[in-house]
């Protein structure tokens, strides 16, 4: 069985070669790149797959049973026709089985929303591919938070716009384990799941990082147009809105959602505390 993985040169693809190659060995993983030379470290076979060019993936899918999509990083609408690519290149190719990698959030009434509504298209895409299909709705990365430990220690706080509202987070690390199952296990075929874990506030989120840092965060809470303005300011106009987006809808409670993690992955997913001690134990 040769089962391939998109966008296997940034950190979620690599996440999912790698728990894939544990499952099922390194022969039977493919990992398809738009920069192979940022893929070769994960010792794989790495064919080349650029989302804008649906015959880069006709060649990629050649001899491929299954194939996990990452999502795209472009605009919204860019990313629809991205991924019809990959899906009809499959659809092609004879491929059996189609993972695609979405997102839990709100699809109306935040400046994130168009972002959620380009994943859930593509999600109806896939349904409607007739091959079978699984669709993982991710939570929020908690990575890119503690990336940012040494920032928020400098501003003495995390800021933002989520107030007291709840954020199912999840990592890289435990989506690549989901992702495997998902992928290797076709008794979780035809089927929506949010993988997220358990929901917590920023206080709690400051908290833990504390606990695990030794750190001293307080978390502050800023309306929605002085975030989004700050965050304007601070990464342009297009990022700004999408981060304060995100945020917006945390604090609506669109990331407080019931998990699927354990009946997709055959385990529960780790908790915040633990998720964060993992990563700071594998970044000192
Ligand atoms: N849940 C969350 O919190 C969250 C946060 C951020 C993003 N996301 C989503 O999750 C996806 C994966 O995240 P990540 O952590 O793996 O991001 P990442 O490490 O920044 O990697 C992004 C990947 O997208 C690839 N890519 C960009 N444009 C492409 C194109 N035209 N064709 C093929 N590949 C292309 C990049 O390839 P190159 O190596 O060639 O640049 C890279 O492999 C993102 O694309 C985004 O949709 C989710």
């Amino acid at each position: 069985m040769k089962i391939a993985v998109t966008s296997a040169s940034g950190k979620l693809g690599a996440s999912i070669v790698k728990h894939l190659v544990r499952l099922i060995g390194k022969d039977n993983v493919i990992g398809i790149a738009r920069t192979p030379e940022k893929a070769k470290h994960l010792g794989v076979e790495i064919r080349k797959g650029d989302y804008n060019n649906r015959e880069d993936f006709n060649s990629a899918l050649k001899g491929v049973d299954k194939v996990l999509l990452v999502s795209g990083m472009d605009e919204p609408q860019k990313r629809i026709e991205q991924h019809r690519n990959v899906i009809e290149a499959a659809k092609n190719n004879g491929v059996q089985k189609i993972v695609y990698t979405s997102i839990v959030g709100s699809e109306t009434g935040t400046a994130f929303s168009p972002v959620v509504n380009s994943n859930r298209q593509t999600e109806e895409d896939v349904r409607n591919s007739g091959l079978q299909w699984i669709i993982g709705r991710n939570g929020i990365y908690i990575e890119p938070d503690l990336e940012y430990v040494d920032t928020y220690v400098k501003e003495g706080e995390i800021r933002n716009c989520a107030a007291d509202g709840k954020c199912g987070y999840t990592s890289r690390e435990e989506l690549g384990f989901a992702y495997a199952q998902m992928l290797y296990n076709d008794k979780l075929n035809n089927q929506t799941y949010n993988l997220l874990g358990e929901a917590i506030t920023q206080t709690q989120l400051a908290e833990y990082i504390n606990e695990v840092y030794k750190t001293d965060l307080k978390y502050t809470s800023v309306g929605v147009d002085e975030y989004k303005q700050e965050r304007q300011e601070a990464l342009g106009e297009f990022m700004g809105t999408v981060i304060a987006g995100i945020y917006e809808g945390i604090k609506n409670g669109a990331n407080e959602v019931p998990s699927d993690f354990e009946s997709a992955a055959g385990r529960s997913h780790k908790a915040p505390l633990e998720m964060i001690t993992d990563y700071y134990q594998t970044h000192q």
